[in-house]
Parts: C-alpha cells; structure tokens; sequence
C-alpha cells in the first residue's frame, strides 16, 4: 500500500514560502494504474520525487509497503529505492550503445545480480508479450521511440518493483504509440500486479486509468 499523510513540500522565494505540495492524506490503489493529472506547474512531477522518495520533503510520512520512507537514514533510504521503486521517464532513459537484453538487465547488473537462462528467457517472454519478438540483440538506437519505451517498461518490471513511477511517459510519442505503451503496460500489469502511478496531461493516458488523480495547485482535488 503506498500512503500520504500531511505531506508538504515549501520553497522558500525571497524570504517569502512558498507551499508546492499540501496533501493531508491519500491512499493509492495497490496494484493498480493510478494517473495523476493536472495543468503544467499543479505539482505532478514533484509529487513523483516526493513518492520516489528523492525529495526533501518539508513535513509528513510517505509509506510503501509499511516502511515509512522518510524516517528512514539516507543510506537506508536509498536501498529501500533501489528494491521497491523504478522509474519511467519522457525520454526513455535506456543506454543508446547497448542491447535491448543489456538494458532490460541493467537493473540485475547494477545490483551485481545473477543473469542465468531463466531471467533470459524472462526477458525474451516479457519482449514477446510486449509485440516486440525477438530484439534482444538488436542495439537500442535501431528502435523506435514506441519500441524503446516499451523496452524500458520491461526494464522497470523485470525486478519486481512494489511500484512503478512515470512522469509523462508519453510525452515523445505519437497517438498510436502512446495506446500501444499503455495497453502493454497494462497488459504487463495483469500478468504481475504492480502499484503504477503515472503524472500525466494526456488525455489519451487518462483513458486507461483505474484510478484518477486530479491535481491543482498542490492539491489533491476530490
Ligand atoms: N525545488 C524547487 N524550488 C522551487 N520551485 C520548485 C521546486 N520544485 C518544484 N517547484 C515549482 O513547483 C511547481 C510544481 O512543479 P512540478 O511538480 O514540476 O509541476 P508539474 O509536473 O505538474 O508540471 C512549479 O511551479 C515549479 O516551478
Ligand atoms: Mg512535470
């Protein structure tokens, strides 16, 4: 379960504060595609770091999976990241001199984990269910954008993450890819249950919400 409560974060401007975040409390639906939208500027990115545990909130809990993230020391904190949350950027973010299989498996290389023939085939199933076949060795930068994100949701998966954050994962792609991405992540999503939270202005994104989280100023609106 991933719980807010009188979350705020304060910039200070001049020697004026100024509040960016003030959420008293709200529960995401576990396991579920949870999408955050709001105009440009309402909070939505700072709202992912805030999850993500990356920034410096100014008062508060934020607690996944039972571990409140912020009471954790730094060091400990950034374990905790490192074994529960991945991320999913606008651009991608995959290493463009690699292989579809190599930056799949950067999370298992990162973390000096095993690579036997099984988390192979993982990866090979997870490409075919994602309609990409057979491109593990193909290098990054002969995919096309549609392609390459899709690779990354895949990447964001492969360890299983207790939650999966994306700030506009659309953004560089075109109608047909942005259904494509959706309908792949969810298809993902059924065959393992992830808590996904996706900051989103795309309309076309918000279709696909099973819960909608709309944010002004700050604010959670209900
Ligand atoms: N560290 C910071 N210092 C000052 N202002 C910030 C900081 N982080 C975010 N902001 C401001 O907070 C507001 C919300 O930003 P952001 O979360 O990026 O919105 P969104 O992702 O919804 O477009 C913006 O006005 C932004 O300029
Ligand atoms: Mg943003």
């Amino acid at each position: 379960m991933i719980k807010i409560a009188d979350l705020t974060f304060n910039v200070l401007e001049g020697n004026k504060k100024r509040q960016i975040l003030n959420i008293p409390n709200y529960v995401f639906d576990e396991g579920k595609i949870n999408v955050i939208c709001g105009p440009s500027g309402s909070g939505k990115t700072t709202l992912l770091y805030a999850l993500g545990g990356i920034l410096e909130i100014s008062s508060g809990t934020v607690t996944i999976s039972g571990t409140s993230v912020y009471s954790l020391k730094q060091q400990e904190r950034d374990h905790f990241r490192m074994k529960h949350i991945s991320m999913i950027y606008q651009n991608f973010n995959l290493f463009s001199f690699m292989t579809v299989e190599e930056n799949i498996l950067a999370p298992y290389f990162i973390r000096g984990l095993k690579v036997d023939q099984k988390v192979k085939q993982k990866v090979a199933d997870y490409l075919k269910l994602m309609n990409l076949g057979k491109i593990q060795n193909k290098s990054i930068s002969a995919l096309s954008g549609g392609e390459q994100q899709r690779v990354a949701i895949i990447r964001s998966m492969i360890l299983k993450p207790s939650v999966i954050l994306c700030d506009e994962p659309t953004a560089s792609l075109d109608s047909e890819n942005t259904i494509r991405f959706m309908q792949s992540l969810i298809a993902l999503n059924n065959e393992k249950p992830t808590t996904v939270i996706i900051a989103t202005h795309d309309e076309k994104v918000m279709r696909f919400a099973e819960n909608k989280i709309q944010m002004v100023d700050g604010k959670i609106m209900k």
